[in-house]
C-alpha cells in the first residue's frame, strides 16, 4: 500500500514540473520575442511622431505617459546592491530648508514633489523638445534632424543649456548684481532676502508658462519671516548649482528699469523666449 502510495506522489510531482517547465518555456520564448521585437511595436513606438517637430510642440504630457509612466513611478533604491542606504547619503541641496520628502528620482522632483507642483508647472516638452534614436546628432545623415535643430544637444535627449542652466546655473553675485561677496557668505547682510532689492530691480520676472510666478513671491515673502526667504529665491538662482556658468537671463522690462544698459547686458534678449513667454513682451513700445 505504502509503496503505491509514493509511487502516485512521485507521479503528481513528475507531472507538475513538466507543466511548471512548459510555462517556463512559454514565458521564455514570449521574452524572446518581445525582446527581439518581432511585431516590430518597439521600433515602431521608438519613431513616434511625438518625438519629432512638429508634434512635440503640441504633445500633452497625457500622451507622453501613455508610454513612459515609468518616468514617474520608478523609485530609486531603499539600498545600493553594495549596501549603502538612501537615507543615509543626503546630498548638500537635500539639506536646505525647501527640501522635503525622501531621496526622489530626477523627474518626479521636477513633476510631482511638493515643491515643483508649488513653484513650477514643467512639463515633458519644457525640457524634450526632440531626440534622435538613431544618431543622437543632428546633421548625421540627409534625412535625419537637421543641424539647426537646437532642441537637444550631441548624445543628450534634451539640450541642458536652454533647460537645466536656467534654474541650476551660478549665482552672479558679484558680476552683476554687485554684492560684496558669494550668497552664501554675502546673505545675512541682507537678512537672507533678495526682495530688499528685487521688489524694485528686475521685478518684470517669471513671466513664463513653466513657472508659477505669484507663488514663488509669495513663498519667498513667507519665508522672509524667517530668514529663509533667499532660500526659495537661492534655490534655482545658485543653490542648486550644477554648471560653473550663470545663465544669461533675459532682460524684461521693468517700471524702473535705467534708461542706460549696463555694458555686460549689451547682448542680452529683451524678452523670455517666445515658446515660454505669458504676457506681452514689453510694456516699452520699441525695447525689443
Ligand atoms: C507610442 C509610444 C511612445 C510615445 C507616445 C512616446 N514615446 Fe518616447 N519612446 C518610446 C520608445 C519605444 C522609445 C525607445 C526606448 C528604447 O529603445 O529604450 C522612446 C524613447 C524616448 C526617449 C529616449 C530614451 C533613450 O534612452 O534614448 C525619450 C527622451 C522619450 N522617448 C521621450 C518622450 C516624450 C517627451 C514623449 C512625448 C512628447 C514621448 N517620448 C512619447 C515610446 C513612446
Ligand atoms: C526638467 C527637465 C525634464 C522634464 C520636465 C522631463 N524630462 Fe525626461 N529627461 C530629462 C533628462 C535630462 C533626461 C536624460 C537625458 C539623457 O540621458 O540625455 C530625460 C530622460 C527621459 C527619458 C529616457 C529614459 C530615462 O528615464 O532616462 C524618457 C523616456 C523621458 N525623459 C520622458 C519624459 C516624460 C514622459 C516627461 C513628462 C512626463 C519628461 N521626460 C519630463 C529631462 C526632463
Ligand atoms: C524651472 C526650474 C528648473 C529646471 C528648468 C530644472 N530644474 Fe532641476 N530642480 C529644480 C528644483 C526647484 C529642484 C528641487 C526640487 C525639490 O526639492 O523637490 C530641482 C532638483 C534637481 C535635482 C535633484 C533631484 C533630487 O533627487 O533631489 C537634479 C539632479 C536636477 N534638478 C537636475 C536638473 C537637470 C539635469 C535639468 C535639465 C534637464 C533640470 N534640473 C532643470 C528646478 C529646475
Ligand atoms: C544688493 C541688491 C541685490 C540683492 C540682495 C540681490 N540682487 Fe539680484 N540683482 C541685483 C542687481 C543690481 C541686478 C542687475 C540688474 C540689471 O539687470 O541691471 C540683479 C540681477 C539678478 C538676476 C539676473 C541676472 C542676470 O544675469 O540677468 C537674478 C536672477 C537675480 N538678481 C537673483 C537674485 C537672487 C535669487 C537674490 C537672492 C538670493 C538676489 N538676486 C539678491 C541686485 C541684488
Ligand atoms: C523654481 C525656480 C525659480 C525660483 C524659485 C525663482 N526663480 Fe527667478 N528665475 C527662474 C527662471 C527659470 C528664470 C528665467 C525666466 C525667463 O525665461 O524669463 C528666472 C528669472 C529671474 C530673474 C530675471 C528676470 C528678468 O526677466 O529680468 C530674476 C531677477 C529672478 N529670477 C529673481 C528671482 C527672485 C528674487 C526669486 C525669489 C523671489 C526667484 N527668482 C525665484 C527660476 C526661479
Amino acid at each position: 500500500m505504502n509503496s503505491i502510495k509514493w509511487i502516485l506522489v512521485a507521479l503528481v510531482l513528475a507531472a507538475s514540473a513538466f507543466g511548471l517547465k512548459a510555462g517556463v518555456d512559454a514565458r521564455q520564448a514570449s521574452e524572446r520575442d518581445r525582446i527581439a521585437d518581432l511585431g516590430g511595436k518597439h521600433l515602431r513606438a521608438s519613431y513616434s511622431p511625438l518625438h519629432f517637430k512638429p508634434a512635440i510642440d503640441t504633445a500633452t504630457d497625457a500622451q507622453c505617459l501613455a508610454c513612459h509612466k515609468e518616468v514617474l513611478e520608478d523609485k530609486p533604491r531603499v539600498a545600493s546592491p553594495a549596501g549603502v542606504r538612501a537615507a543615509d547619503s543626503i546630498a548638500w541641496y537635500q539639506l536646505t530648508s525647501t527640501y522635503s520628502g525622501e531621496q526622489d528620482g530626477f523627474h518626479r522632483r521636477h513633476l510631482v514633489t511638493p515643491m515643483a507642483t508649488k513653484l513650477m508647472k514643467l512639463s515633458c516638452t519644457t525640457c524634450h523638445q526632440g531626440h534622435d534614436p538613431r544618431e543622437e546628432a543632428q546633421g548625421g545623415a540627409a534625412d535625419t534632424t537637421p543641424q539647426a535643430d537646437s532642441g537637444f544637444t550631441l548624445r543628450k535627449q534634451v539640450n541642458p543649456e536652454t533647460t537645466c542652466l536656467k534654474c541650476h546655473g551660478q549665482f552672479p553675485a558679484k558680476e552683476i548684481m554687485g554684492l560684496p561677496a558669494p550668497w552664501k557668505e554675502a546673505r545675512d547682510m541682507f537678512q537672507n532676502d533678495c526682495l530688499g532689492c528685487h521688489t524694485a530691480i528686475r521685478s518684470n520676472r517669471h513671466q513664463v508658462s513653466y513657472l508659477n510666478a505669484e507663488a514663488i513671491e509669495a513663498a519667498a515673502r513667507e519665508g522672509a519671516a524667517k530668514k529663509q526667504g533667499g532660500d526659495v529665491c537661492y534655490g534655482c538662482h545658485g543653490g542648486r548649482a550644477w554648471y560653473r556658468i550663470a545663465y544669461p537671463y533675459a532682460r524684461n522690462p521693468w517700471p524702473s528699469m535705467p534708461e542706460v544698459t549696463p555694458e555686460w547686458a549689451r547682448l542680452r534678449p529683451k524678452h523670455s523666449e517666445l515658446r515660454f513667454l505669458t504676457t506681452a513682451a514689453s510694456k516699452t513700445p520699441g525695447a525689443h
